[in-house]
């Protein structure tokens, strides 16, 4: 009853606010013929994701977590024109399917993949000495603690350091049991410890909880300083 009125009411702000989109919508559909798991941003979130590498005038944008490539389309939209995304994959078949998605949005020239475990890409772009604006850590939950620290070697000060899925239903409760083995609820546990603890985000950092038609979950935002 109450998840239903949630994805009510997500489906009208959508519908209200959201005009149809045609590489999006086809986006979903490819995953979804290819067998990838519905969990991509919501479009409401999507746009609030757009709205945020905007607000920030983020040039160079880095993604944890590609899966289909549709909140990459969202985030790639916002890049000017010499902007760059680095989009990091694990699967190469969710990786192939999220290429064509980011082809039909025709965001090719701005957008960069690389397949393979993140905690093994993000090394490679240390080396590189890249420097990111905008940071979107949406991977496995057990390894965030690990994209944290690896992300805070892709920032300047300024960077904005977004984590999705901070609430999974309020399984991150220092009560609930599900923290106790679940290995993803306590990556993400720990990553609320860090944040907490690391002298350049702890003065500038926030979660929010959101409810929709992904249930219940929620969001941090670090800005480093
Ligand atoms: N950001 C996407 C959703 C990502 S879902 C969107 O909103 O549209 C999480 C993704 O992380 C999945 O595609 C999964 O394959 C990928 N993933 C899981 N483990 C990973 C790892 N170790 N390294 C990189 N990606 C990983
Ligand atoms: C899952 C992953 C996500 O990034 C998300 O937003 C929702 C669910 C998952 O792995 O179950
Ligand atoms: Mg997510």
């Amino acid at each position: 009853m109450t998840e239903e009125l949630w994805t009510n009411v997500d489906r009208q702000i959508c519908d209200r606010l959201l005009p149809a989109d045609a590489a999006l919508d086809a986006a979903l559909d490819a995953s979804e013929a290819g067998g990838l798991p519905p969990i991509s941003v919501t479009a409401n979130q999507g746009k609030f994701m757009e709205l945020l590498a905007r607000l920030t005038g983020a040039r160079q944008i880095l993604e944890i977590g590609t899966l289909g490539g549709y909140s990459t389309i969202w985030l790639a939209r916002a890049l000017p024109r010499e902007g760059r995304l680095v989009t990091l994959e694990a699967n190469p078949h969710y990786a192939e399917i999220a290429v064509a998605n980011i082809a039909r949005a025709g965001l090719s020239e701005a957008v960069e993949m690389r397949v393979g475990p993140a905690l093994e890409t993000l090394p490679p772009l240390i080396a590189e000495q890249a420097v990111f604006d905008l940071i979107f850590i949406d991977a496995d939950k057990r390894n965030y603690p690990g994209y944290f620290e690896l992300s805070l070697e892709l920032s300047r000060p300024g960077t904005l350091i977004v984590a999705d899925n901070m609430v999974r239903d309020g399984a991150i409760l220092d009560s609930d049991v599900r923290g106790r083995e679940d290995e993803d609820v306590k990556g993400i546990r720990r990553l609320y410890e860090l944040l907490a603890a690391e002298p350049r985000v702890n003065a500038d950092v926030t979660a929010i909880q959101t409810v929709g038609s992904k249930g219940h979950d929620g969001f941090a935002l670090a800005l480093v300083r």
